[in-house]
Parts: C-alpha cells; structure tokens; sequence
C-alpha cells in the first residue's frame, strides 16, 4: 500500500517552538517516504472562542509556516480544511460512530473544558476528535507525524476505523500516530513540568517572536538546583527541556548533547541553546516573510483544495456507499 502522511495544526494562537520541534522542522523529510498531505486545521480551530479577523492572519501566518518549512509545495498537498467540504461532511456521519464514554476520557478535552464555565462549552470542543479522525480516514493517511499530546486523538481514530472496518468490511485505512524520539513534548520555559503551549507568553517561544525576546526568553529559563548540565526529568525538569530542545534542534541524540555540556556551567550551556534556537529561527523568520509578501501561499492553497478535494470525495462517496448512504 502507498504511504501516506497526513498532518495538521491548529491557526490558534501563535506558533511555538513546541510546534516547529514537534512537528514542522520535519515535514520537509517526510515528503522522500511518500505522499504528504498537510493543511491548516481552521474548522478544529473554532472550538475556542476567536477573532474572525485574527483567525484569517493566523491561517496565512500558518500556511506561509508550512511553506518555510522548506517543502516542494507540487510534492505536497497543502490545503485548508474548510476548503475541502468533505471534512464536515463526513464528520456529521462519523459523529455517530465515536461515543460519548470515550470522547470524555480525552484529555484535551478535559484540560481545556476544566478551566470553562460548562455553559461556555462548545459541542464542537467535545467532538474535536471525530473531525480530526475524519481528517485522517479521507485521506487514507497511514502515518500521522504528531507531538505527544496528539497521540490520545490518532488511537482514537484508530478505534473507529476497527469499528467502522469491522462493521461495513475494509472501509478504512488504518492510521498510525509517528512521533520524533526527541522533541514529542517541548515544555514550557517558565514551569517546565508543563506543556509549552500556545497560551503562555512567558514560557513559550513564539516563532515569530523577536530574536532577542526569544534570547532573553531562553536566558531567564528556569533552570534546577544543582550545576550539572544532565538529562534528568524528576530532578532537573528546565535543564532537561533545554538539552532536549538542543538536541532537537542540532538533530542528535539526548547524549550526545549531554557529553557536549558535561563541563559546562548553566550560562554558557543557555547561551548555546539560545544560540542554536536564534540561528535556525532567524532563518526560519527569514523564508516565511518572502513567503508572505510574494503571496506565494495562494497559488498552493487553491491548487491544495482541488487536489485535496478529490481524494477526499472519493474516500467520501467509498464510506458512504458502504454504510448505506444512497447516491442519487
Ligand atoms: P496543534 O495545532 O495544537 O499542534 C500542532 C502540532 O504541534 C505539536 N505540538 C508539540 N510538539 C512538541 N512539543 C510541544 N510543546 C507541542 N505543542 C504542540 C502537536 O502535537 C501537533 O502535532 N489537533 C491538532 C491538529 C489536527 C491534526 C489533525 C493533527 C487536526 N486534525 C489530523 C494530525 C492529524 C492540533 O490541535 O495540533
């Protein structure tokens, strides 16, 4: 069977380090091992309350992201999701297959709707995982490149293409969540127990933030009692974070930055990190300005919706016959 990778991200927010580490540095390597579909997940950002004028300037910011990245846009299909209809149509179908037990048990949703009043609560937030399972079966993506907390959401897809399989023959492809050795869980900068998120301007790096913010940012991270440079999550959770954050970015292993550092006091260790992160960000910063102002983000966005559309509607009209939906 062909491969085919699928991923997406969400136009909330500003774009993390968290992002880029997790998912968006390598999207460009994944297109030599097969068919990639990436897009901006517009409609699964709509299940918290935002701006119409600012979620239009992150979908730009996010497509020119993509682009940065240093993708072939004609080797990859680029889209929006809701350019493509047959995302919401087929959610309103799955919306049937995934149940209310297992939506709850999401983490996602229980961290998210924890800090809600419950009658601020959109449906749309409860049933984030059927659209985004409905994003993965149309394309009959196999590989589903994520960071860490995405994980939960891919096993669930993978249990509705079981039932669904199961219930209807082989309908479904079934997917598979990928994610990097290093780097699946950046933390936060200012509380590294926590997730660096894209609501936390303090302990986040935002890509496009300035270089010297994002110096600054790196220079007063919290760092652990002791003086070792060492990969330790229980007892040195910030030094870990930036080893790990390091290595990512240099593309070797925990130990072998461990050993780089093993001599070094903390200064210069965050002075090397902040290095490392202004370099590959400053050039990253760089590419997704030209994109912008050449526009260039348009032209593979409309040619995405029509590539994207039809294989979308094809595995559309397939789950639709099989269920007993008449084409007429
Ligand atoms: P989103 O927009 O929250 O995040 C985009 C990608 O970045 C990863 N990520 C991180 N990786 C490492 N460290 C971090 N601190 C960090 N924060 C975020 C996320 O895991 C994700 O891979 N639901 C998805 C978007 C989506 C999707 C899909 C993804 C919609 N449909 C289908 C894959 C397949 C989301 O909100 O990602």
């Amino acid at each position: 069977m062909a491969t085919r990778i699928l991923t997406g991200i969400k136009p909330t927010g500003q774009l993390t380090l968290g992002n880029y580490i997790g998912v968006l540095k390598h999207l460009k390597e994944e297109t030599n091992r097969g068919e990639c579909f990436y897009f901006i997940a517009d409609l699964h950002a709509l299940t918290m309350p935002i701006d119409p004028e600012v979620l239009k300037q992150n979908t730009i910011d996010l497509a020119c992201f993509y682009l940065a990245s240093g993708i072939d846009p004609k080797k990859v299909t680029l889209f929006v999701q809701s350019s493509v209809s047959a995302h919401a149509e087929l959610n309103a179908i799955m919306q049937n297959y995934l149940y209310m037990g297992e939506l709850s048990r999401m983490t996602q949703f229980k961290d998210k709707s924890s800090k809600m009043k419950e009658s601020a609560i959109g449906l749309g937030l409860f049933s984030y995982p059927v659209l985004m399972a409905c994003d993965i079966v149309l394309y009959d993506a196999n590989i589903i490149p994520v960071g860490e907390d995405q994980v939960q959401h891919v096993e669930l897809t993978r249990d509705l293409v079981n039932r669904i399989n199961n219930k209807y023959g082989n309908v479904l492809v079934m997917p598979k969540a990928e994610m990097r050795k290093v780097g699946a869980r950046i933390m936060s900068l200012s509380d590294p127990t926590k997730k660096m998120s894209k609501s936390d301007p303090k302990g986040d790096i935002f890509l496009k933030d300035d270089l010297a913010v994002i110096r600054k940012k790196i220079m007063s991270a919290v760092t652990d009692s002791g003086s070792e440079v060492k990969y330790d999550i229980e007892n040195k959770p910030g030094i870990s974070n930036l080893l790990t954050i390091y290595a990512a970015l240099k593309d070797i292993s925990i130990e072998e930055a461990e050993n780089q550092f093993k001599d070094s006091r903390y200064g210069d260790f965050k002075k090397a990190v902040a290095d490392v992160v202004c370099d590959e960000l400053g050039a990253f910063q760089k590419k997704y300005q030209e994109i912008l102002e050449s526009k260039a983000y348009v032209k593979v966005l409309e040619e995405g919706k029509e590539k994207a559309s039809a294989i979308a509607n094809q595995t559309l009209n397939r789950i639709k016959d099989a269920i007993g939906l008449l084409k007429v």
